[in-house]
């Protein structure tokens, strides 16, 4: 697991890997439990799939509303559609509202179980963001509980955590990674630091990528977006 420190821009194998991916692939960003990185990197992933060129939509699966607000506050074009969809028939719905779309990310509701069971059940992947904290990693037993019922009606759907939040410098990123192997999930090698500028570009409908492209959690969220591809092609 590596948090970027300094690096290149990656555009050139950002550009390389959206090539590969050729048909709607569905991503959801799920965890029951609260505020731990879901909406924020939900519509992070979708801008960076659409920076890259993708016809995204972004599928705000939580009643709460926070990916539409976030596209409400947005002022301009949008980069992609944000659509309300906080409903158990998501599996059920999705292929018919998306088939146009190279990517679908879907952004998970805290809590309702019936909700995050149907979206798993829509994805091909599904990724856990998990803070560095052992309240995170004690809870994410409840979200595995919920995957193994979903697997039973689409194993083929992938899961895997990803840290988010991770403080630059310190061995705590470490000790959840290994904390977290106790899982049968796999973990992400890309993870998302602690970085205020999330929470700055949020309020006003932006991404970090609007503040800076370069800067180093915009960096962060194109290798994220590099792995996913790579994991879902
Ligand atoms: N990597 C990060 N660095 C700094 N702040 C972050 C980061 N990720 C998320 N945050 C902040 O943490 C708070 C919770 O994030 P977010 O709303 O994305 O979580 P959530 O899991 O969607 O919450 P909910 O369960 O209520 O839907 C927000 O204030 C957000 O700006
Ligand atoms: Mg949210």
């Amino acid at each position: 697991m590596t948090c970027v420190q300094k690096c290149r821009t990656d555009e050139e194998s950002r550009k390389t890997v959206f090539t590969i991916l050729s048909m709607s692939k569905v991503i959801a960003i799920l965890n029951q439990k609260g505020g731990v990185g879901k909406t924020t990197l939900a519509v992070h992933l979708a801008t960076a799939f659409a920076r890259g060129g993708q016809s995204v939509l972004l599928l705000d699966a939580d009643a709460q509303g926070s990916a539409l607000d976030w596209a409400a506050a947005r002022q301009g074009e949008p980069l992609f559609p944000v659509i309300g969809l906080p409903k158990a028939s998501i599996h059920k719905e999705l292929p018919a509202l998306t088939s146009s779309y190279d990517a679908v990310i879907i952004d998970g509701p805290p809590r309702v179980h019936d909700v995050a069971r149907s979206a798993i059940m829509a994805s091909d992947l599904v990724l856990v963001p998990v803070q560095p904290s052992p309240y995170d990693v004690w809870a994410a037993k409840e979200i595995i509980d919920l995957m193994n019922e979903a697997a039973v009606f689409r194993p083929s759907t992938q899961m895997a955590f990803l840290v988010n939040r991770k403080i630059v410098n310190t061995a705590i990123g470490r000790d959840v990674a290994e904390a977290l192997s106790e899982y049968p999930l796999p973990l992400l090698k890309s993870a998302v630091c602690q970085r205020v500028a999330f929470a700055e570009s949020a309020a006003q409908g932006l991404t970090v990528f609007d503040l800076d492209p370069e800067m180093l959690a915009s960096q962060e969220v194109d290798l994220l977006a590099t792995e996913v591809r790579e994991l879902v092609a």
